[in-house]
């Protein structure tokens, strides 16, 4: 495991708070998708040694919690929010639009890695929406045009980058 010294440090002091070992294991699994962007099949079975757990019961929590992700994203990841405000002014009609501009489909990256795409619950904007974070990065009032808009400058941007 590629963990970088901080991680394994957070980690170590994680697990001496709780009674068992295993009852770390959700606050490891976070620390360990923040410093990979997911959770690999060699991540799980790490963190099942470290819990003194089996990794398919790593594996169980992974796959049922929807914000641990089993595989890497894209230089940016992009979450739509479907829940009710933002569903109601939208946000699943700019669905296509979106998967169209940036090349990619839902829970999946674009062939080119620029882009990964999700759904997210309320991203706290709920008066603006149709809502999307790009990275750290807030669009409200979301309309094909925008999106349309939106995607061009990432490209433009990811182009100049590789000039
Ligand atoms: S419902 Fe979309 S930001 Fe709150």
């Amino acid at each position: 495991m590629n963990l970088k010294p901080e991680t394994i440090t957070e980690i170590e002091s994680l697990i001496p708070k709780y009674p068992q070992k295993r009852s770390a294991m959700l606050p490891i699994l976070h620390a360990v998708q923040k410093d990979q962007g997911y959770i690999s099949k060699e991540a799980m079975e790490w963190v099942a040694e470290k819990t003194e757990t089996r990794p398919i019961d790593v594996y169980g929590v992974v796959s049922f919690y929807p914000f641990f992700r089993e595989h890497p994203i894209g230089k940016h990841y992009i979450r739509l929010c479907r829940t009710l405000s933002c569903a109601l002014s939208g946000s699943y009609n700019l669905l296509e639009a979106i998967k169209r501009e940036f090349g990619c489909d839902l829970n999946k990256t674009s062939d080119d890695g620029l882009f990964t795409l999700e759904f997210a619950e309320c991203l706290a904007s709920c008066g603006s929406g149709p809502v999307m974070m790009i990275d750290d990065d807030l669009y409200e009032r979301l309309t094909e045009e925008k999106i349309k808009q939106i995607a061009a400058d990432y490209r433009a941007r990811a182009a100049q980058s590789k000039a």
